[in-house]
């Protein structure tokens, strides 16, 4: 079973423990001169921080083990004292962070509570080139100083990524055939969304346009399933992996490039089989009752750089 990890927008109550875990992830980082600001802040600072612009936790449980602050700025919105506690580090939390931000301002974006904002910056200390590697990988890009930045700072930025309102199963199908024309042999598109979001749904779509052979179920014991034909559906459902998905794991009689791999709960997982891939967050409506999905598109890596995608 997966991982019990809840993602969730910081509000005010929050503000304790943010700026507990801010500074505890900042004081484990070499020291830098001058010290970062997150190392003396106060409550009430933190709190007016979230009051103003909002953040993001990551709880398991009560405990908050990964945050970050927002700030906006004409049409770009900045991420601040991101911070993953360091009893969490290397586990790929700030990543996940990171992108479940992304898909989250990509959503207001698209319920426009999020006014003109396109572009999404963090600024970096230059004395640390691997925090700086850390949003490169994220498809971030050094941009030119704003006035006033001290130097010993660095901004990356990038486009918010494009969100698309799907009204219903047929339409996420649609989705999912949309994606077959710029898909290519070794392509690994990974899909997120809880229980019933949508990401069967969508592979099947996919698998129709593909013109593939056999059903797309939600295969219960199979962790894998390969659909014959001229470009191979490898159809991957990763919810009953505890961990580290390697593909030997898969016993496939295929080979993953030939093949569009497309696999299910495979955040936390299966990043490493590829750092070319596509990632399609389902988030469904808060309303039971309303079939609305909303779905978040990003592309990772060279291959996909000047690939248009739906939406
Ligand atoms: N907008 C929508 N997008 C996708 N599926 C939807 C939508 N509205 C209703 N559904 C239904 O929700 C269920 C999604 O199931 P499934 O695709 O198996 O989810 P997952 O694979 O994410 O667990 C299906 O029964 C589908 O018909
Ligand atoms: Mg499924």
């Amino acid at each position: 079973m997966r991982e019990d990890l809840r993602f969730c927008p910081a509000t005010v109550q929050d503000a304790a423990e943010v700026r507990a875990v801010a500074a505890a992830a900042f004081a484990a980082r070499p020291s830098l001169q001058p010290p970062s600001a997150a190392l003396t802040e106060s409550v009430a600072d933190v709190a007016a921080d979230l009051d103003s612009a909002g953040g993001a936790v990551v709880r398991r449980g009560d405990a908050v083990l990964a945050c970050l602050r927002l700030a906006f700025d004409d049409d770009v919105v900045r991420l601040r004292r991101v911070a993953v506690h360091p009893d969490h580090q290397g586990r790929g939390l700030g990543t996940r962070l990171a992108l479940w931000t992304q898909a989250w301002l990509a959503r207001r974006r698209l319920d426009g509570t999020l006014g003109e904002v396109s572009r999404i910056a963090v600024d970096v200390r230059r004395e640390l080139p691997a925090n700086k590697r850390f949003w490169e990988v994220l498809e971030y890009g050094v941009v030119p100083p704003r006035p006033g930045l001290p130097d010993h700072m660095l901004t990356l930025e990038r486009a918010l990524p494009a969100a698309v309102s799907v009204p219903d199963a047929e339409a996420m199908r649609a989705l999912g055939a949309q994606l077959v024309p710029v898909l290519k042999p070794g392509d690994v598109v990974l899909l997120h969304g809880e229980l019933g979001a949508g990401k069967t749904t969508f592979t099947q779509g996919l698998a129709a346009a593909l013109e593939v052979r056999g059903a797309v179920t939600s295969p219960t014991f199979v962790i894998a399933r390969v659909h014959p034909g001229s470009l191979p559906l490898v159809h991957v459902d990763a919810y009953r992996v505890g961990s580290g998905l390697e593909v030997d794991d898969l016993d496939l009689d295929t080979a993953l490039e030939d093949s569009v791999t497309v696999v299910e709960w495979g955040e936390g997982l299966v990043e490493d089989l590829s750092a070319d891939r596509l990632e399609v967050r389902i988030e469904r409506s808060q309303a039971e009752a309303d079939e609305r999905r909303v779905v978040v598109l990003e592309a990772f890596g060279p291959r996909w750089r000047g690939v248009a995608l739906p939406g």
